[in-house]
């Protein structure tokens, strides 16, 4: 069984990243042998980061702080990650970054994928994302979901607009094959 962790990259009120959630889950439950969590940085509570040392020398999750060990034995749960990112300023929202940047070992070896959105699909961020991905010696895969102009999208509730994704569904299956190729191999090669 693939475990796949599905992280929300943004943490603001009416934030777009957990509209995508249903549309993400709902094809993750079309893989049998796949089980998922969605991790919810808002509530990991992890502080800003301002640790002594680099989490790339703490050793079986000793970190420092209650959080950050709880979230560290989140991530060491899973084998491959979709991140759901949005575009700040061309570039990856602070409280992912941070997320990222807290723990080191439990990233390690998992591939990675990324469902981002922006005025230009949040291409640009996903390109950082994945300079970041190799420094925690992560495998970021190719295929991703680029959302362009998703504001366009939602109703006056501010709900996803009935079939607006559907023109994405493509990009979201085949960044899933990806990911559980990479995760697959990768899973064998860890143990
Ligand atoms: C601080 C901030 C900076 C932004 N910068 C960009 C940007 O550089 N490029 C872009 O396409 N969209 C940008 N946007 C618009 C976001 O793509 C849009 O608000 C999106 O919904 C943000 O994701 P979130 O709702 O999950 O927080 C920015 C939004 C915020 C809040």
């Amino acid at each position: 069984m693939l475990h796949i962790k599905v992280i929300l990259g943004s943490t603001r009120e009416g934030r777009f990243s957990e509209k995508l959630i249903p549309w993400i889950t709902n094809t993750l439950e079309e893989y049998k042998d796949i089980s998922y969590e969605v991790i919810d940085l808002r509530d990991s509570n992890l502080p800003f980061f301002d640790e002594p040392a680099s989490p790339a020398y703490v050793k079986d999750g000793n970190y420092t702080k209650k959080e950050v060990r709880e979230f560290a034995t989140k991530i060491g749960e899973a084998d491959a990650f979709i991140v759901v990112a949005p575009e700040y300023n061309h570039g990856y929202s602070a409280v992912l970054k941070n997320a990222l940047d807290s723990i080191y070992g439990e990233w390690n070896n998992k591939a990675v994928g990324f469902v981002s959105y922006g005025s230009v699909g949040g291409g640009r961020v996903v390109e950082q994302l994945r300079q970041v991905a190799v420094e925690l010696q992560m495998a970021p895969i190719r295929n991703a979901v680029h959302i362009q102009a998703p504001w366009l999208f939602l109703d006056e509730e501010g709900n996803i607009q009935e079939g607006a994704l559907d023109t994405y569904d493509k990009a979201l299956t085949d960044m899933t094959e990806q990911l559980v190729w990479w995760g697959t191999a990768l899973q064998h090669a860890r143990s």
